[in-house]
């Protein structure tokens, strides 16, 4: 089940199997303060609407390029706030084929209960509240900030890992002397340890990333960095 692929890893072989793509779900309409979307919908086009409108909730998401589906899946967002926190209700079909209409769906950090399921998101209701532009621009003033350090090119997937419980995932990586780590065409973005940047055009060689950075941490600190990427048949 793929939303725009921006978490998603596949081995350089290919995936034996059936892809399900929501890319094309892209409708979304507003009734009062409810902005209801398909989840294929890009999250900018989301945040351009609700700007357009005086809402305000989609703040923290600014800058992440994937679809509302996987960013609702994965929980997406910042210290300040997830997705999650304005999710009223996701619409999916089950691996039975069953059409399901969940209210007040279970999120965590960086996870829903839809993340690994065997379902296809295909609307999601967020509950947006009315405010001035001004406060609407300074949230985003803050989103932005919060990704100052964050690098934008070339290709890469966001954070990497998720943050051990009060540590970061991106300080561990650096402190184990893996900042700059290059690999062929990948690189361990000099800029923030959590960002893997890709040059090339192998998922396999950042695969080999990933793994170095895993092994390392593990035997410097005895931790084990979970992936906030999705890593499907490797
Ligand atoms: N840090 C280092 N070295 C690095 C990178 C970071 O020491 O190379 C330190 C920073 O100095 C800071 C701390 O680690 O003290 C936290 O770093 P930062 O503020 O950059 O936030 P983060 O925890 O790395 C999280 C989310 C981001 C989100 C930002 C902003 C996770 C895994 N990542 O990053 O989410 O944008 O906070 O709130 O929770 C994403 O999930 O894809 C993502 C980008």
């Amino acid at each position: 089940m793929l939303g725009n692929g921006s978490k998603v890893l596949i081995p350089d072989r290919g995936f034996d199997g059936v892809v399900i793509y929501t890319g094309r779900l892209k409708g979304s309409f507003l009734e009062g303060n409810i902005l209801i979307a398909e989840s294929g919908s890009p999250i900018g086009e989301l945040i351009s609407i609700s700007i357009k409108h005086n809402l305000s909730g989609l703040e923290s998401l600014v800058g992440i390029p994937g679809s509302i589906g996987g960013a609702v899946i994965m929980n997406a967002g910042t210290r300040y706030g997830s997705i999650g926190d304005i999710v009223e209700t996701v619409e999916f079909i089950n691996s039975e084929g069953t059409y399901i209409v969940k209210s007040s769906p279970y999120f965590e950090y960086r996870g829903s209960e839809f993340r690994g399921e065997r379902v296809v998101l295909t609307r999601v209701t967020l509950r947006l509240k009315g405010a001035s532009s001004d406060e609407i621009r300074e949230k985003l003033s803050l989103a932005v900030l919060l990704r100052k350090n964050q690098p934008k090119y070339p290709r890469q997937f966001g954070s990497t890992f998720k943050n051990p419980p009060s540590m970061s995932a991106g300080r561990l990586i650096e402190e184990a002397g893996l900042k700059g780590f290059t690999y062929r065409n990948v690189q361990v973005s000099p800029v923030h340890a959590n960002f893997i940047l890709n040059f090339g055009n192998s998922a396999d060689d950042i695969y080999y990333v990933i793994n170095t950075i895993q092994d390392r941490v593990y035997r410097l600190f005895d931790i084990k960095l979970e992936p906030e990427v999705n890593l499907i048949g490797f």
